[in-house]
């Protein structure tokens, strides 16, 4: 299948190498290659290298504009910042979003405060910002409750024992995505919360990962929804 991840950083990367080694056709999305690739420093405080570093191990995987990347996807992978991500969908262009479906993994992430909120919140959500502006598109939110790594290796925490959310309106659309979850990623614990407006409460999550991660002084951990 032929994949489309937008975004360059931690999420993209981790997504892109794992989808690659699992046979898909993946083509990174950025703003412009040349200055992607160009540039020198790390990301995430230090703990990102730049992208030329993680390139140079990961060539297989492909590298476009954000629209040069939604052309190329039958599916197309939003891992970008949670405030520029209208944005970049909008730079992807409709046409190249049209009928696919759209996973959105981004976080409505707001740290303008001093202390983290949201940018949206309790009565919408992004993900639906993103399904508003984009009625084309088949968005499914997921996978944005839990570290980058956990995302593509469930079992590294607790064995796999615990959820990832979905959330999105198209029953093919979701099923596609639940497809990928289980197959390439190897999740078993899916849980299909409804509609897109159900990806309010996964996205509200995050101000309580975000305080784990403090808390436990690690980012590998997830959520097991016990009943
Ligand atoms: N980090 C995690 O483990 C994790 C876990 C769950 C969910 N998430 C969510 O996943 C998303 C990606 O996270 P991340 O840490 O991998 O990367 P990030 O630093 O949040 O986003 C990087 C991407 O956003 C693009 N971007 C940033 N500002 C932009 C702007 N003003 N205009 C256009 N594009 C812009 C960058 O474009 P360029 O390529 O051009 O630089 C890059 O592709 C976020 O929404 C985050 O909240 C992250």
């Amino acid at each position: 299948m032929n994949v489309a991840v937008l975004g360059s950083g931690v999420v993209g990367r981790t997504l892109s190498a794992k989808l690659e080694d699992c046979g898909h056709k993946v083509v990174v999305g950025t703003r412009d290659v040349d200055s992607l690739l160009a540039r020198t420093e790390r990301a995430m405080g230090g703990r990102l290298p730049p992208f030329s570093e993680w390139y140079a191990q990961n060539s297989a995987v492909g590298l476009g504009t954000f629209a040069e990347a939604a052309k190329h996807g039958d599916i197309v992978i939003n891992a970008t910042s949670g405030a520029a991500t209208l944005d970049v969908l909008t730079a992807a262009g409709r046409a190249n979003l049209g009928g696919k479906v759209l996973v959105d993994i981004s976080n409505p992430l707001d740290y303008s405060g001093g202390m983290l909120s949201l940018f949206v919140s309790n009565t919408e959500s992004l993900a639906e910002r993103i399904q508003k502006s984009f009625p084309e598109a088949n968005v499914v939110k997921t996978l944005n409750t839990m570290n980058a790594g956990v995302m593509v290796d469930p079992k590294s925490v607790a064995g796999g024992d615990h959820h990832v959310f979905v959330s999105g309106n198209d029953a093919d659309a979701k099923a596609r995505v639940v497809d990928l979850l289980r197959n390439d990623f190897g999740w078993t614990n899916v849980i299909d919360l409804g509609d897109i407006t159900t990806a309010r409460g996964p996205e509200m999550l995050l101000i309580l990962w975000v305080q784990l991660r403090t808390t436990f002084g690690t980012a590998a951990f997830n959520f097991k929804i016990a009943r």
